[in-house]
């Protein structure tokens, strides 16, 4: 870990006397002024909490502390190289430490539940998969908040705001592989499709969708339309992975006056503030904060407008529940005092979950030279390591078959026929065809609990696997679909023999038994958690299934709190999940600019 030069620290200890706030970023709690004060305290430095800090400190009328548990970014190349994205999910210091509660549906397996924890958060350490969903699922978000400023018409200047699609470095012809009409080129996180150039594989997927009528090619999987065949678009920009860290938060951002960012630093509550109150409300516009160790004094730190909570669809609303915000009988049952009895915190947990399947194939496997990929990369940010490890080039979306007997016996879960049910991810070239069978309208939901009043206790997180008949029975039809894609004319002399796990080798209960358990065996978490402090119209109550903040993201019946987050978005959308959370930050920033303009 960092630790600031003795210099630093002289300067920040000189400055605690003097009430001017410098633009800094302090590495640890002690270089933060005490007598420094703020109009928002943004709580989470991740994908939400980076837009955040770079939008709402564009006004030089507001000042803005950002609090992130993790490192900084800065300074890393790790985190940079768009290779090293499985490299840095498994590096202890950028992700915590986190289990799922034993999975009843999946052999009460405990999953390990990556979750960025560093600035950045998720953006600067996840698979940089650039995909937004369906049109249905931002309608959906509407329709939750009875605000139609939340569906996909209503976001339409926020979905693109962000983004700045680029080429690929070198210069290769993408024409054809994507839509340029559906992309934003002004903003600061950087999108491309991969460096590298089509291979014989990818001719032969895209040959496929031509020749099976079941699967069509779609020209860009973020037109808000996703179904089909699309080629995959990464949040790379010039080679270098692009995160709302170095997106929102370069350099220019940290030379503003106004903005503080502390990392190293760990919020483990927010508190009621004390002072004159006006109406009935508790204002709750004070984090109580201490060194990410927990040594140390804790410290109380208070916005003058508002806390905005953006540590995550777990952190947030592990930190609600903390702070006693959340269901009254459960919080009292684990000893922490009620502040508001908001039922629905820490419950509809949605995710993705994902079985995988491979097939035998008559290719060579290639070998990268990592010295000379590394340094390929570092003198002209291209070659294998400028590109995510991993599926790579095409993306397979699906939805059941519209005579589907799923469909008769359950009510579809997708937000609508624009959405999705499967990602099937489409890697190969070498000696063996992978395939990832992602479910993305799981009628199973799970929840954050928490079961201490420490706040340093892990929270519970139960992403309740297969729980539900419907997500067994399509993740089967995933599985069929994916084998009917690979059963096309194109593969002929390429693909040698399925390895299953195969729903159709042995239809006995047995064999189905075996079936199951090879695919609980590895079942695991795409990691796109949301849900958890659900949007809500104005107005609405507080009791389960009513939500816990309303259409302008404040949390019910308190002042002085937002949550804007994943945690907030309803349902998880049907693509990988950091376009909409910058979709949603972006739409929050301006929500609260126009309050306090
Ligand atoms: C392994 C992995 C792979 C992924 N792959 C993709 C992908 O390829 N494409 C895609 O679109 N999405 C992907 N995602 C999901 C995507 O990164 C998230 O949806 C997105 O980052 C969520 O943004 P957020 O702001 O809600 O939360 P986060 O980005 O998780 O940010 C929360 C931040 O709050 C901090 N924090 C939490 N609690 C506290 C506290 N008490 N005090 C102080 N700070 C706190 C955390 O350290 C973190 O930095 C992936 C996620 C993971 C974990
Ligand atoms: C922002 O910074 C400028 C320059 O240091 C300062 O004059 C101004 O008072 C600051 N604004 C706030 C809201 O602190
Ligand atoms: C999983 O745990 C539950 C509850 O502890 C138990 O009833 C069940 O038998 C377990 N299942 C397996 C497959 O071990
Ligand atoms: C780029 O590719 C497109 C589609 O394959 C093709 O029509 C176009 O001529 C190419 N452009 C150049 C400059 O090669
Ligand atoms: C990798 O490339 C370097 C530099 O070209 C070379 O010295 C080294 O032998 C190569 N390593 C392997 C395993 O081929
Ligand atoms: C809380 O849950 C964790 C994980 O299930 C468990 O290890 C721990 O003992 C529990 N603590 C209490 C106080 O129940
Ligand atoms: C494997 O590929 C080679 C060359 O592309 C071809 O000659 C051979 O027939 C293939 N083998 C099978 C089993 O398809």
């Amino acid at each position: 870990m960092k630790r600031p030069s003795s210099l630093s620290v002289f300067v920040a200890l000189s400055i605690t006397t003097v009430r001017l706030v410098r633009a800094a970023v302090y590495q640890s709690i002690d270089q933060l002024p005490e007598k420094a004060s703020y109009d928002f305290i943004i709580v989470g430095g991740g994908g939400a909490g980076g837009t955040l800090a770079g939008r709402l400190s564009e006004n030089p009328k507001f000042n803005v502390l950002l609090i992130e548990a993790g490192p900084d970014n800065e300074g890393r190349e790790d985190l940079a190289i768009p290779s090293q994205n499985l490299a840095v999910q498994a590096e202890s210091e950028y992700i915590w430490n986190w289990w799922t509660v034993p999975q009843i549906g999946v052999n009460n397996r405990s999953i390990e539940y990556k979750s960025g924890h560093v600035l950045g958060g998720g953006t600067s350490i996840n698979g940089m998969v650039y995909t937004r969903g369906a049109t249905d699922d931002y309608d959906l978000w509407g329709k939750f908040a009875k605000d139609k400023s939340w569906s996909w018409k209503g976001l339409a200047p926020y979905v693109k705001k962000h983004e700045k699609f680029v080429q690929p470095p070198g210069d290769r012809n993408i024409s054809g592989q994507y839509d340029p009409r559906v992309h934003g080129y002004k903003g600061p996180v950087g999108v491309s499709l991969p460096w590298s150039s089509p291979i014989e594989f990818d001719t032969r997927v895209m040959k496929n969708a031509e020749l099976q009528d079941e699967f069509d090619f779609n020209l860009d999987p973020n037109s808000g339309r996703p179904i089909g065949v699309t080629w995959t678009q990464f949040t790379i920009g010039g080679g270098e992975r692009s995160s709302s860290a170095t997106g929102f938060l370069g350099a220019d951002v940290r030379k503003r006056p106004n903005l503080t960012i502390l990392v190293n630093t760990y919020a483990k509550r927010v508190v009621e503030t004390i002072g004159p109150t006006i109406g009935l409300r508790k204002d709750i516009r004070t984090v109580e904060i201490v060194q990410r160790s927990g040594e140390g004094p804790s410290r109380r730190v208070t916005a003058r407008k508002e806390v905005i909570l953006t540590a995550g669809a777990i952190g947030s609303s592990k930190l609600l529940l903390d702070s006693g915000i959340g269901d009254k009988t459960e919080l009292e049952a684990v000893g922490v005092k009620s502040v508001a009895d908001i039922k629905d915190v820490g419950k509809g947990l949605t995710d993705h979950y994902t079985a995988s399947i491979s097939w035998n194939a008559n290719g060579t496997d290639p070998v990268v030279n990592t010295t000379e990929a590394l340094d390929l990369w570092r003198k002209d940010r291209i070659g294998p390591y400028a590109e995510p490890t991993g599926p790579r080039h095409q993306i397979l979306w699906s939805r059941l078959p519209k005579d589907s007997q799923l469909l008769k016996d359950y009510k579809d879960p997708s937000a609508g026929p624009n959405a999705p049910h499967f990602e099937i991810t489409l890697s190969g070239g070498g000696s063996t065809v992978f395939a990832f069978v992602v479910l993305l309208t799981p009628y199973s939901h799970g929840s954050v609990r928490i079961n201490s009043t420490d706040p340093f206790s892990p929270p519970l997180i139960d992403l309740a696997f297969l729980t539900h008949p419907f997500d067994r029975a399509a993740l089967i039809e995933g599985v069929r679909q994916t084998k009917r894609f690979y059963s096309g004319l194109a593969w002929d002399g390429y693909l040698t023999g399925f390895n299953g796990p195969d729903p159709d080798a042995d239809t006995s209960p047995a064999g189905q038994e075996e079936f199951w358990d090879k695919i609980k065996a590895d079942m695991n978490s795409f990691f796109h958690p949301c849900g958890t402090a659900a949007i809500s119209p104005k107005g609405s109550g507080i009791g389960r299934g009513e939500g816990v903040v309303d259409n302008v993201l404040k949390v019910k019946t308190v002042k002085g709190l937002r949550v804007a987050d994943a945690a907030v978005i309803p349902y998880v959308p049907t693509g990988h999940s950091q376009a909409a959370v910058y979709t949603l930050a972006e739409r929050a920033a301006d929500l609260i600019k126009e309050e306090w303009a």
